[in-house]
Parts: structure tokens; sequence; C-alpha cells
């Protein structure tokens, strides 16, 4: 067998290894971590030098064995000649998207490579992790040299498990992230949010005993509120441990044996427990320990339901009063940078009376949603299924069920999160309805006790809008965005407009808004003044609570946001105006529209004893 085919399939071999990684570690925060985040050095890489030489063969199978970017190398004398040079290389702040850190990276799509250095001391007995909260949206990852794997995806965390590979004393992790939109990715070429790119949320050396408990579900079992139900999965050496998961306000102590898999159910009755809701977000320390590992996480319990045009929490109908928001701090334009980003975005839609929020269109921080389950607030978390997918291509299909499960694993004891959407807006087609229906079923397969829906299409014949999308037999809401009087129609025609909706299900509308430039006004007539997206609120509020089933709606948008497909120079400077507070955290005229309407329906579903 000649050389060559010796090396591809060494190499396949090698890039096959490379892009095993080791199930999520649930509680990542309730765990021993040292820090990543802070500065790192990094350099801009459009021909991907660091990683391809010359012939454009992958450095690192390449038979020059030249060495990429990752090696970090330094000049061992005078004459050698090296093309990089990290420590002389300017720094990003992580975590931190790159676009919003540097001018000339405003606009930039493409690879930069990002190395940080770290001492570390690690200890026999333990097992060690290195952990990314989200990376957008290629990421080749690299520690002291060596390549660890790639992960795709730009909202989801994953991590390698290096034990083993750690030094003691100084070590140095080498990050190439490359967020080039590709029509087979998830998402897409063409969205409507600026495509962030880098290491956008944390980085983490995580340690953990050599026996640990890598994953656990507490929550109550679906429509029950008086048993919790779940599982716990132990990892690493002896998988059959004595589990002991104590919940000491609830006067819970319960104890599992795992199996030799290192799982083992939970099931037990809950006697007092104070449920949560957006009223009383109450969370309860829940303590897991075995002999090696012990983690305590906080975890409200609650049950969601539809029930007919109900939706019901905790047994109870409960009306949607919502809000859309993006992962995006629209005052420092950026990712949201950490909790402070974070609570100020959740305190806007609290001042608006809302009680949920939908985190379009992909998975948010693992922080904002806990900080959804501390405020009180309800969650439509989101995989960016979004607009025209590559129906037919199955490693587009593979991509997004991974980046939905990795949703799900992460935030499944999140008592927020009541519904998991697939997707937002898919054009109809057959292999889209065979896409999106395997996506239905893996959320179903994964997560019982949750709502599963999507942002579905309808279309206009006459003044009816009809809502008759297939993919809505397969979901627990009937869900869609509508821009009556703003892609169609006008403020004031949009009144001869009904919905002719084609389920018997809750209804809860996912989009309706207008642009409006804060500050800007005129008479309703005219476009992108306060007063006419004030009067359209006015208008679809009126034409919305004409649909009987109607149980809820998150408006796009609560805060105006960055996007490369707005260019109209003064109205919109490539910002999306739609919100309902401007870039300068100016409450534009129709905020508050929508606060009387949630101010209303709060007085109604309270008065109705619902
Ligand atoms: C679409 C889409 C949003 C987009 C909005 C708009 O419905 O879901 O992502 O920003 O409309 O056009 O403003």
């Amino acid at each position: 067998m000649n050389t060559r085919l010796l090396f591809l399939i060494a190499a396949f071999i090698y890039a096959a290894g490379s892009h095993a990684q080791e199930p999520l570690l649930q509680h990542i925060y309730g765990r021993k971590n040292l820090s990543l985040d802070g500065r790192w050095n990094y350099i801009i890489d459009p021909y991907e030098m660091g990683y391809y030489d010359y012939r454009h063969e992958p450095h690192d199978q390449s038979a020059t064995g030249s060495g990429g970017f990752y090696d970090d190398r330094k000049q061992k004398d005078k004459g050698e000649l090296i093309e990089y040079n990290f420590d002389l290389s300017p720094t990003l702040k992580v975590p931190g998207d790159w676009n919003s850190q540097s001018e000339k990276l405003q606009f930039y799509e493409g690879s930069i490579w990002l190395r940080q250095k770290f001492n570390a001391d690690p200890q026999a007995g333990k097992r060690y992790f290195l952990y990314f909260g989200a990376v957008n949206y290629e990421a080749h990852v690299y520690l002291n040299g060596k390549k660890l794997g790639m992960h795709k995806g730009g909202f989801t965390p994953f991590q390698f498990d290096v034990t083993g590979k750690l030094v003691k004393g100084e070590n140095f992790v080498v990050v190439k992230a490359d967020n080039t939109r590709k029509q087979d990715e998830i998402p897409t070429v063409n969205t409507d949010w600026w495509n962030y790119g880098g290491i956008t949320r944390d980085v983490l050396l995580t340690e953990v005993p050599d026996s640990y408990i890598a994953d656990y579900k507490v929550q109550l079992a679906k429509n029950n509120p008086n048993k919790i139900e779940g599982f716990v999965q132990m990892a690493g050496t002896a998988l059959s441990q004595t589990v002991t998961i104590f919940i000491p306000e609830a006067g819970i102590t319960q104890t599992v044996t795992t199996d030799n898999n290192g799982r083992a159910a939970i099931s037990f009755p809950v006697k007092k427990i104070s449920y949560w809701s957006p009223e009383n977000p109450r969370l309860y320390n829940v303590e897991i320990s075995t002999a090696k590992d012990k983690l305590t996480d906080q975890i409200g319990f609650r049950t969601i339901e539809t029930k007919g045009q109900e939706i019901l929490l905790n047994g109870k109908p409960v009306f949607l009063r919502g809000i859309s928001l993006h992962d995006e701090n629209p005052l420092i334009p950026g990712r949201l940078r950490g909790q402070g980003d974070m609570r100020m975005m959740l305190q806007w839609a609290k001042e608006m009376n809302c009680n949920y929020v939908r985190l379009a269109h992909y998975p948010h921080s693992e922080e904002m949603i806990r900080l959804a389950d501390e405020m009180g607030l309800m969650v439509w978390g989101e995989v960016p299924v979004y607009w025209t997918i590559s129906w037919l291509n199955p490693d587009t299909y593979n991509n997004a069920e991974k980046q939905l499960s990795d949703l799900i694993v992460r935030d499944k004891n999140r008592s927020s999160v009541i519904v998991w959407s697939i997707g937002n807006e898919t054009p109809l087609s057959e292999p889209r309805h065979t896409f999106m229906g395997k996506l239905a079923a893996k959320a179903r397969s994964l997560d019982d006790t949750r709502l599963v829906a999507a942002a579905l299409e309808v279309h206009r014949e006459g003044h009816d809008v009809i809502v008759n999308d297939p993919l809505g037999e397969k979901l627990d809401l009937v869900s869609f965005n509508e821009y009556a009087g703003w892609y169609w129609s006008n403020s004031t025609d949009m009144l001869n407009y009904k919905f002719k909706i084609g389920f018997n299900k809750p209804v809860v509308i996912t989009e309706f808004g207008a642009d409006a430039l804060g500050g800007f006004h005129a008479d309703e007539e005219t476009r992108w003044s306060e007063e006419y997206q004030e009067l359209l609120y006015v208008n679809q509020i009126k034409m919305l609570t004409a649909i009987p089933a109607l149980r809820g709606m998150t408006p796009w948008i609560l805060t105006d946001f960055r996007s490369p497909r707005r260019q109209h120079p003064y109205y919109q400077d490539f910002w999306n105006r739609k919100g309902l507070i401007s870039e300068t955290g100016k409450k534009k005229k129709a905020f508050f529209v929508l606060k009387a309407f949630y101010d209303e329906m709060q007085k109604k579903y309270k008065s109705e004893g619902k």
C-alpha cells in the first residue's frame, strides 16, 4: 500500500477521533473551575496561513511538518524564520465577539487565532476538562500544540477531556475560530442578525474527581406536580456508585445506586414544594453527592402543559406576556458580555410587565437562563434552524440535531424554560417537513416535560391570514410571525385582515412589529416614526385579541439590534429598528402600548381566578 494512502488512512482516523468530545458536564458553574477568561492574544488569518501550508495541506497533517500557529513557536536563534508571534500580537477580551472590539473587525468573516497561557497543577485521581460556553462558528482547539478537536455551532457549549494533557506549570491553549457563513451550516448564509465571531462565552478548565457526576435531571414528572423524575449519570472510574439527592428545604433525601453504565433513574414523591412561577420564582438547593463528588444546583419545580386552547402553568391557565430578544447589548453593540448585560435586558422585559421571553434565534448563554429562573421569566429556547436551510443534506440535519440536543442537555433542569423551538420561518417543502418533523421528535425524546414549537409559515388569501403549516400538527403551540402593517398592508388597512387558524391549540404569536428610529416623531402614516410603530402596536393588539385561542405573544423585539441587512443610511445604518427600546436605551412610544396591554392581561388572568 503506498505511503500516501497509508497517510490518508491515518489522517482519517486521527480526524475522526479528534472530533470526539466528552458528554457535556451538567452545571459547569457548580464545579471546581479555573477561568481562562481575560485577554487572549489574537492573529487575524483570512488566508488560514496558520492552518494550511503553501500547498494548502493542513500543517498538522502535512509532510512538510512546518507547524501551524497552534505551536506558538518562539524564535530559537536570530536566523530562524517564523511569520507569526502571539506575544507581540494584540489582545481580545474573552468572552467577547471580535466584531465589537476592533473597528477593523466589525464586518470580519473568517478565521482568527486566539491564544491564552495559564498555569496548572494537575493532580492524580482527578479528571480535567477544557470547557467553552460558545465559539461562533467553527472552533479548532489545541492544547500545548496538540489538537484536541473541533466543534461546529456558534451558540452551544462543548468541552474536551484534557486529563493527562496538562503540564505542571505553564500551558497554552490556541483556538482557531472561524465565523464564515456557509449554506450547509446551521444557521445558513442568510440571517437577520450580526454574525458576531469568536469566543463569545466563558472558557473554563474544570477539575472533577476521577469518579464524577457527569449529568443529571431533577424535575417534576410530565404533568405531575407530586413526583420528581429524572436520572443521574456517573462517569470516569467506578461507575456503579451510591448517589444521594438532598433537597433540604423540601425535606427530601433520596439515595439511588447507578448501574454498570453509571446511570440510575430517579423517581420520588414530593409533599411540600413551592412551585416555580413568574410571580414566585422559587428555587431549591439540590445537592447531589457520591463518596467522591458533590454538586449543589439551584432548581425550580413547575409543570407546563397545554389542554385544548389553554396553556397551563402548574395546572392554571396562563397568558404569555412576552417579548423577543437577541443575545446583544444595544448600548454597547456586541454579544451580551456577562450577567450585568443580561440582567439589564431581562429587567427591561420585567419593566414591560413581561412574564416570558423568546430568546431568539439561537441558544442564549446558560447564565441568561439561570437569571430567568431567578427573576421569574418563562423562556422560549431556540436553535438557529432559520429560513433557507439545506434540508436535503444529512450533515446539516445532524448538525441541527446536535445543537438541539446540546441545548436540551444543558438547560433541562431550568424551570424557566417552557418551550424548545426547533426553528423559525422555514419555507414549506417536503424535505423541510421531514427535517423539522425529525427535530420535533428528537426534542420530545430528550425531554417530554416541555412544549415543542417553532415559528410556522403563514400566507395570505385576500384579507385572510391563513395558518395551516402542516408542521403545526407536530407541535404543541400555533406560533407564527406576522408583519401586518409593516411588510404588507399598512398601520390602518391592517385592521381589515382576519386570521384563519387551522389548529385547535393555544396560539402564541412569535413576532410582529415595525421599525421606528428612536426620537423620530411624525404623523402615524410616516414610516420609521415612533407614531407609526405606536399605532401599529395598537392595531396589532386589536387584530390579535380577535383570535379566540390567543394565549401569548413575543413581539419583535425588545431592543434595536445590529443587522447586515439594514442599509438605509439614515433610518437604519445597519440597525434593525423594530426594538421597543432604542440603542440609546430610550423607550419608544410603542413600549408603553404593549405594557398597558400586559397590565390588562395580568388583571384579566388574575380576576378570572386563572
Ligand atoms: C423575521 C425574522 C426576524 C427578523 C424579522 C424582521 O420574522 O424572524 O429574525 O429580524 O422578521 O424582519 O425584522
